[in-house]
């Protein structure tokens, strides 16, 4: 297990798409194995493969609950429902927290690092972070999609 560097702000890579994973090895077990080691030491609830240099679809999750690190390989969200809006971050934005709308319910399709599909249900804190690491493997930060904080205001 080794950290991995987690590239920041302008760097070009956080902008590029990443690339559908087709092969399921050591190697790409090994990634995983870093980049929960690099999220947890960052205290993250996810990571993308793309914040660590890697152009890979591959995202890990963790929510410090009972369910533990999760990894999902060729992630893809559909059967999106409500919205909610509520603040994020991003360990590759600094010093930054805003208000953004995320679906409260969607089902997310993947596969497991033996190149198995997995299929769920996400709600809440857990929908909101497989949207905001999905949306890094197309080059998407959080920023790009919040609301003005006035915004958050008016909710409370
Ligand atoms: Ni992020």
């Amino acid at each position: 297990m080794a950290l991995l560097e987690i590239r920041k702000d302008e760097e070009a890579i956080l902008r590029k798409t990443s690339k559908e994973v087709k092969v399921f090895d050591e190697r790409l077990k090994t990634l995983a194995e870093d980049m929960i080691e690099t999220m947890h030491e960052a205290q993250g609830v996810g990571l993308a493969a793309v914040q660590v240099g890697r152009l890979r679809r591959l995202i890990t999750v963790d929510l410090y609950d009972e369910m533990g690190p999760k990894v999902f390989v060729n992630p893809e969200l559909y059967d999106m429902e409500g919205q909610i809006l509520d603040y994020e971050a991003c360990l590759s934005v600094t010093d930054t927290q805003a208000p953004v709308f995320r679906p409260e319910k969607l089902r997310l399709k993947a596969q497991d690092l033996n190149g198995a599909q997995i299929e769920l249900e996400a709600e809440g804190l857990f929908a909101r972070v497989l949207c905001h690491e999905v949306d890094h493997l197309n080059g998407i930060l959080f920023t790009d999609k919040a609301e003005d904080e006035s915004l958050m205001e008016e909710d409370k």
